[in-house]
């Protein structure tokens, strides 16, 4: 079997962990849910499950990956621990199944560029959704985003991931600071800030029994964790860089992107004084898409946020299939190409019906947000709290000037607060759910 392979750079992991994080989540969800729940008010209690839940849940992955140098499956294994891989499974499942879900919205997001370009969508915002999100043209579409995604992850860590990736990043920073600045030479900015940040702490805490839970949700979401992803990735480093430093840095730029999303969002649907809509990715679409139509210029600076979109999706979309890419590669003598194009083709046929009827869509968030993603966090913590602490806190320690405090510190978070915050979160949510 051909050596493993590893990032060439420090820097390259970190671009393709940035790459898995910053996506949908961050463009579309992060500013509809912010401008919804609260403005600054639930900004505060987000950024705080982030640093405090999410910085460390991701030093958990890490760990487990870097130390393993193997797939999410086998990791649990080669530590020691074989009966563990269910946990690392589940996530992979979650993964497959993300990547069926995105990979369609992937496809609207192509549809959307040549919309803006070509000004298809101009005027007529609805029936453009109708006739791309939902039909024919969406298997189209999906297959075409998926055959992307495929090439680049058959191509390998090095020159598939870590080349497109190193890419893929500074454009999405540049061309969505650029239009964020564009956005607030428009007359709807000032209204569409008070929008998205105006504090409504009434709000908060009228709902703060819902808001919490979906929170926690978009904050493991948002940072690509519970979904194994991490490990798969993680399991390409070398040994001697510091794993909080790394991990920090992807926290903080996928947070300042996921802002940056709302100050071009809101300033172009204020412009023209579309209501935000709430009902979630669909309406999303529908909102922005009707106020580039009107906008002057808006079919250039259409088409330059959708490329961002996309660019964004895809960048998720290459760790999604990576995951369980890298196991197959790890356990069976097949090649990566083949490996990597008979998983997107499987994945391609689980989207299809996502592609012909959008309702599924709600089940995912349901099924996926509100149970399983906490519920595979939290069996990370366990393992890595309360089974494999000695060679896990060793490994966090290594390369990192933190020192032993740091060190202790994680580990009682991890095996305490991490949790219990989790338990309460999913008893919250699964009464949501039954309500
Ligand atoms: N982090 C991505 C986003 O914010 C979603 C994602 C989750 C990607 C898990 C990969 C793995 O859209
Ligand atoms: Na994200």
């Amino acid at each position: 079997m051909a050596e493993r392979e590893t990032w060439t750079t420090r820097v390259g992991f970190i671009f393709a962990a940035v790459g898995s994080a910053v996506g949908l989540g961050n463009i579309w969800s992060f500013p509809f849910q912010t401008g919804s729940n609260g403005g600054a008010a639930f900004l505060v209690v987000y950024l705080a499950i982030v640093f405090l839940f999410g910085f460390p849940a991701m030093l958990m992955e890490f760990v487990i990956g870097r130390r393993s140098k193997q797939n999410p499956i086998s990791a649990f294994r080669e530590l020691g621990f074989g009966n563990w891989s269910f946990a690392g499974a589940l996530g992979v499942i979650g993964s497959v199944v993300t990547l069926a879900f995105y990979s369609v919205i992937g496809g609207w997001v192509l549809s959307y560029i040549a919309g803006s370009a070509t000004g298809a969508y101009f005027g007529e915002a609805g029936t453009f959704f109708e006739s791309v999100s939902a039909g024919p043209l969406a298997v189209g579409t999906h297959a075409v985003f998926m055959a992307v995604t495929v090439a680049i992850v058959a191509f390998g860590v090095q020159s598939g991931i870590e080349r497109a990736t190193k890419v893929m990043i500074p454009a999405i920073l540049v061309l969505l600071l650029g239009l964020a600045v564009w956005g607030f030479t428009l007359d709807g900015a000032a209204a569409g800030y008070e929008y998205y940040l105006s504090p409504d702490f009434q709000y908060l805490s009228e709902n703060i029994a819902t808001i919490v839970p979906s929170a926690v949700g978009q904050a493991f979401f948002t940072l690509s964790l519970g979904f194994s992803v991490m490990i798969a990735y993680a399991s390409y480093l070398g040994r001697d860089d510091s794993l909080p430093a790394d991990g920090g840095a992807i926290v903080v730029i996928n947070t300042l992107v996921a802002l940056l999303a709302g100050f071009v969002v809101f300033p172009v649907l204020f412009a023209i004084g579309v209501e935000p809509g709430s009902g979630g990715v669909g309406t999303a679409f529908v909102s922005l898409a009707g106020a580039f139509g009107q906008l002057p210029g808006g079919a250039l600076l259409g088409a330059a946020f959708f490329f961002v979109l996309l660019l964004a999706a895809l960048s998720s979309a290459i760790s999604l299939l990576e995951t369980p890419t890298s196991y197959v590669v790890d356990n069976y003598d097949y090649s990566r190409r083949t490996v990597a194009t008979g998983l997107g083709a499987a994945i391609f046929a689980l989207g299809v019906p996502t592609a012909l009827d959008t309702g599924t869509l709600g089940w995912y968030n349901d099924v996926v947000f509100s149970f399983l993603l906490p519920f595979v966090v939290l069996l990370f913590a366990l393992f890595v709290g309360w089974v494999a602490f000695d060679s896990a806190s060793e490994e966090l320690g290594m390369g990192t000037s933190l020192g032993g405090g740091f060190v202790t510190l994680w580990l009682w978070w991890v095996r305490v607060v991490i949790p219990v915050g989790i338990g309460l979160t999913l008893v919250l949510g699964i009464q949501d759910l039954l309500i």
